[in-house]
């Protein structure tokens, strides 16, 4: 694998691609899991020369979030990209994302990021839209993958790449779990070994909600309050629990098809994420 710090760097790398051999990039903040490996491994099933770009993007976080503490863990993130055949790695620091602040940005419609976890993490969206955008820009892959576990962030990019006719073809990944159900996630190393133990809860009660959909329950609002009385009843914050269309996340009741359920809960310090498929 070769690792790329520059732009430069990385473009000549991808002008050496032959004419016609599809290209796949795989963007992430590092600290991979299977997760991330699993998409490495589905690019390579749509590309012969696949990028995986490693970028803990400021942008996208608030103050007070975590992007300092966000674990960065960079030799063991290239054995494992190497170990998954990746070909090429573009890490770039700040300085070569970032020369100056940035001015251009990608503004997501309102009421694609005023919900969900846009409504609690304003401008995340829109600083993770704009980043995407530019690491598109820089890798110019016919593909890119997306793992379905930040749902709202795969709608987003895809409705960003239709509006702005970006020639790429944007893929999602199914979310991988641990045995227990937990998504895997960079976040759930700031766990403590009891937070550990409770999280599946957060997967048990999507899991709930699809099945009563599933059997015939219609009643969506009720659903997602039980959800997250179940949550606060052992000791989450939630900050939602929400059955929406998949197309677009907006509002749904249960009698339509094509249906996610979506939620959003902190546990102790940790702020997770999950969504099921209904
Ligand atoms: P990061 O959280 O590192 O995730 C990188 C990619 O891995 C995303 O597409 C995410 O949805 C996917 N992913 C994370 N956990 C997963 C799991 N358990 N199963 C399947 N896929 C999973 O998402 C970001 O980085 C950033 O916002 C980024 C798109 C790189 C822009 O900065």
């Amino acid at each position: 694998m070769q690792v790329h710090a520059t732009i430069a760097g990385l473009r000549a790398a991808r002008a050496a691609v032959s004419r016609g051999q599809p290209v796949a990039v795989v963007p992430t903040m590092g600290n991979l899991h299977a997760g991330h490996i699993a998409l490495m491994h589905q690019a390579r099933e749509h590309a012969d020369c696949v990028i995986a770009t490693i970028f803990v993007n400021r942008l996208q976080f608030r103050p007070g979030e975590d992007f300092e503490k966000y674990p960065r863990t960079f030799a063991a993130d290239c054995a494992q990209l190497e170990a998954a055949g990746v070909d090429h790695l573009f890490a770039p620091n700040e300085a070569e994302m970032y020369p100056q602040p940035q001015t251009y940005y990608v503004e997501p419609p309102p009421e694609q990021v005023n919900i969900l976890d846009g409504e609690f993490r304003p401008g995340h969206f829109r600083g993770m839209a704009t980043v995407v955008l530019k690491l598109l820009q820089i890798t110019q892959p016919d593909v890119a993958l997306f793992g379905k576990k930040d749902y709202q962030q795969l709608m987003v990019i895809r409705n960003m790449v239709a509006d702005f006719n970006l020639p790429v073809q944007v893929i999602g990944g199914e979310t991988v779990r641990a045995d227990d159900g937990l998504a895997l996630s960079s976040r759930n190393g700031y766990l403590s070994a009891a937070e550990r133990a409770e999280a599946p809860r957060l997967f048990q009660v999507l899991t709930k909600v699809a099945a009563a959909v599933r059997a015939g329950n219609l009643d969506s609002r009720q659903l997602e309050q039980e959800a997250m009385a179940e949550l606060r009843a052992h000791g989450w914050l939630p900050e939602y629990v929400a059955l929406r269309k998949k197309l677009d996340l907006q509002f749904a009741s249960a009698h339509e098809s094509g249906l996610v359920v979506l939620a959003a809960a902190r546990l102790g310090g940790t702020r997770l994420i999950d969504n099921l498929e209904v």
